[in-house]
């Protein structure tokens, strides 16, 4: 197969993302964060990592599996559980209102109201994460049972409806168990979970990572139209970087629990300056061309 080719007609499917301009207006802002799994010996996942969220901008985070992705992504949310500990660092999430919320010292139903509300996750392995007893009604109404208690049964209809028509699932599919849907859809459905409470932040943790190419394309080109349209912020992980290099406003390249380089997706893929990021381009074929052309023409990618 031609990956140039395969690219190029990539971007006739997602709409491209060079040049898009977010504000510069921090919605998340993390700091020196270390993380360490305290094992014998002791694992650090994550070191002194620093980033900054804009809103409305798509994040991407790439780096080999191993390299802390999954770690950092739960760390940003206050969801590291022993033997899991954040040695360092502070998490601020920039509210709507102005509130600057202290995100590592959230707890109780502090965190929980945060959580969700705030920032969303849709988790590695989302596609087997939904309940397989219940409806996806029952999973739906359970975030806005625990969330927005004073919601009528009839408004927990009407959003549970609108939410899977946003995200392209017939709303019939209220009424199924995750066996009966296909792999794509119940990555929509885990979607249609996280925009659930209108997050300002979702962070999708290797989202589509075991999705049929088609089927991955015709939900991120779904996922960019409702970052459009709602205007959250994407933290977006995966070890896919070319696919970063499509729907990312910048790319952060992890390697061995560090940020290595962090840079609009324009410059990662025109003057990559790590000579880690420089080889996870070179290692597929469609840039060995003239890497400058894709973008000036705004094609490709
Ligand atoms: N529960 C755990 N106990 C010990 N080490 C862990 C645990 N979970 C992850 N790790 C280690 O932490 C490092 C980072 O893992 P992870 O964040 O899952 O990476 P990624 O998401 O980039 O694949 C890896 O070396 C992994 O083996
Ligand atoms: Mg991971």
């Amino acid at each position: 197969m031609n990956a140039s080719l395969d690219l190029q007609s990539a971007s006739q499917r997602i709409p491209g993302n060079f040049g898009a301009s977010h504000g510069q207006e921090p919605v998340l802002t993390a700091h020196d964060i270390s993380i360490t799994y305290e094992v014998e010996p002791p694992v650090h996942a994550v070191k002194n990592v620093s980033l900054t969220l804009h809103r409305g901008e798509i994040l991407g985070l790439a780096g080999e599996s191993g390299c802390g992705k999954s770690t950092l992504a739960y760390g940003l949310n206050q969801l590291l559980k022993p033997p899991a500990l954040l040695r360092s660092g502070d998490v601020t999430f920039h509210d709507q209102g102005g509130t600057d919320i202290d995100v590592v010292g959230l707890e109780g139903d502090a965190l929980r109201a945060f959580r969700w509300d705030k920032i969303s996750m849709v988790f590695q392995g989302a596609m087997n994460s939904l309940n397989p007893v219940i409806t996806v009604r029952a999973q739906l109404f359970d975030v806005f049972t625990t969330h927005r208690p004073g919601m009528s049964k009839k408004e927990k209809e009407e959003r549970s409806q609108e939410l899977l028509r946003q995200v392209g699932v017939d709303p019939s599919r209220l009424d199924s168990y995750a066996h009966q849907l296909s792999g794509g859809m119940r990555q929509r459905v885990m979607i249609a979970m996280a925009l659930a409470l209108n997050p300002q932040v979702m962070i999708m943790d290797e989202p589509t990572t075991a999705l049929d190419v088609v089927v991955q394309r015709g939900i991120l080109r779904e996922l960019m139209r409702l970052r459009e349209t709602f205007g959250f912020a994407v933290i977006f992980i995966t070890h896919d970087l070319p696919l970063l290099l499509e729907i990312s406003d910048r790319i952060a390249v992890m390697l061995r629990g560090e940020i290595v380089e962090l840079n609009s997706a324009a410059n990662i893929y025109a003057r990559p300056q790590h000579e880690y990021t420089q080889r996870l381009l070179g290692s597929f074929p469609s840039l060995t061309g003239d890497r400058g052309a894709f973008i000036r023409t705004g094609e490709a990618i």
